[in-house]
């Protein structure tokens, strides 16, 4: 699967067939035999931003508000060092970490992220005990997500995503062969109303019964930054378990959580998955790769009963388990408190990157009056910005390339659109505020607005 990591960190690569790739060895004189792929593989489009990598290493110099990485400088290296040099201090332990773990993951930092949810939940110690059972650890969240597709979807079946979505959870859906469809939001997150309407028609239409899944970021939303209003997450649980009894059959709800934790100010609401009273509807999916690092690329999520034994066969086929030296790494940083530590530091730190941000897009596009607006995130990573809709974010189109010319790489939001109903929408674009230190935050808006202008102008 291709995570965004990999399709921004990747510069270039052949498109088609990889037998058309360049190879090392010399060309025989007879043609080889065709390579015969899988539906699977051909189904899975060429990841669409690629190219983003290339632009920035070409032209030095760039704003780069594309990447979607957490910012280089603080990831936790005294603090990993620290815990890695205490797993290899004790022998038996430091075995113990480089010998292989279980599929379903190391049962002590299990235990440990149930009781933190129970305590970020505010219910008492033991409340969700019987979830660990169900808590399995991944190599980070898209494995899960990767997992959960893998699991439940087959050619045909229908996915509900917000509008816009995490783009690259829509190539799982690619390649699975099943249906996305879009479902408005609006500054309170996922429209209840809209999804109840989606629910509706495809019952009209006969289609009820492909309806596998709920696809939903309900904080700090990649790539909105919005997060799901309080006052809609119980609704929203009831809906799709409604839905599940008139379909008379689970429809799940997956709420990724990959942004849980970064918030700048607010405290998050409750999650979904402790609003679902029978454990039957919800999948939670949460990661360390935002908050700790996403190269120790751990994940987990908590599972209704009847997929986990599904899911850890099909993960069991993808790597027996997930890496156990970086399960027991997160249990010690989680056990000393350096991992707590570590997330206000970065609290402080993307919560004073966000303000400038915003003071500078403010400062540099408020002149553009109410056809150009944004969001105000209280958390993650992303702005998102709509433009006039005459203005095309892609990479084809004029505006595009006076960001270039400008120095400033955004990523074009009708990635983020789920391909029904219809085109989507081409005036939107994501802007990433992680990576970039303070000054190029600043200059960064100022290029955008510079190549808005230009667009503009007759
Ligand atoms: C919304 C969302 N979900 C999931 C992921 C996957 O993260 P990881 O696999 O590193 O846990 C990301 C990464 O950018 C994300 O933005």
């Amino acid at each position: 699967m291709q995570t965004e990591l990999d399709t921004l960190a990747e510069v270039a690569r052949v498109p088609g067939d990889p037998s058309d790739r360049p190879s090392l060895i010399q060309p025989s004189r007879t043609t080889s035999p065709r390579i015969s792929l899988s539906q699977a593989a051909i189904r899975t489009s060429a990841p669409s931003i690629t190219n983003l990598m290339r632009m920035a290493l070409e032209n030095p110099g760039i704003v780069s508000l594309a990447a979607g990485f957490v910012d280089q400088q603080t990831l936790p290296v005294d603090v990993a060092s620290r815990a890695v040099g205490a797993l290899m201090a004790d022998p038996v332990e430091g075995r113990r970490s480089l010998q292989y773990g279980t599929t379903i993951g190391l049962p002590e930092l299990r235990e440990r992220l149930v009781g933190r949810l129970e305590g970020s939940q505010g219910v008492s110690p033991g409340t969700y005990r019987e979830a660990i059972a169900r808590t399995v650890v991944t190599t980070g969240s898209a494995q899960l997500i990767y997992l959960v597709c893998e699991a439940l979807l087959d050619p045909g079946d229908i996915v509900l995503v917000e509008s816009p979505t995490y783009f690259v959870f829509l190539g799982p859906v690619e390649t699975r062969g099943a249906r996305g469809i879009r479902v408005p939001i609006d500054e309170g997150g996922l429209r209840i109303d809209a999804l109840e309407d989606a629910f509706t028609r495809l019952q009209a239409e006969g289609q009820l019964d492909r309806v596998k899944l709920v696809y939903t970021i309900p904080e700090h939303a990649n790539p909105t930054g919005i997060s799901l209003a309080a006052d809609r997450r119980r609704p929203l649980v009831d809906l799709v378990r409604r839905w599940s009894a008139t379909a008379g059959r689970r429809i799940f709800l997956l709420e990724d959580a990959a942004y849980h934790g970064l918030s700048y100010g607010e405290t998050e609401p409750r999650s979904l998955w402790s609003l679902d009273p029978d454990g039957e509807t919800v999948i939670l999916a949460r990661t360390f790769s935002k908050t700790f690092s996403p190269g120790v690329k751990i994940g987990y999520g908590i599972l209704p009963k009847g997929l986990v034994e599904p899911i850890l066969r099909l993960k069991g086929n993808h790597d027996f388990g997930s890496a156990n030296l970086n399960q027991q790494l997160l249990e010690r940083v989680l056990a000393t408190g350096d991992y707590d530590r570590h997330v206000d530091d970065l609290r402080r730190l993307y919560g004073r990157k966000r303000d400038i941000f915003l003071g500078a897009l403010d400062a540099t596009m408020g002149k553009f009056g109410g056809d150009v607006h944004w969001t105000r995130p209280h958390g993650g990573l992303f702005v998102w910005m709509t433009l006039p809709e005459g203005v095309d974010t892609g990479f084809e189109g004029a505006f595009f390339a006076n960001c270039l010319k400008q120095g400033v790489l955004y990523v074009p939001g009708e990635y983020a659109f789920a391909p029904e109903p219809g085109p989507a929408p081409r005036n939107h674009m994501r802007l990433s505020f992680g990576v970039p230190g303070e000054p190029e935050l600043i200059e960064g808006a100022r290029r955008l607005s510079a190549a808005l202008e230009t667009s503009l102008s007759p």
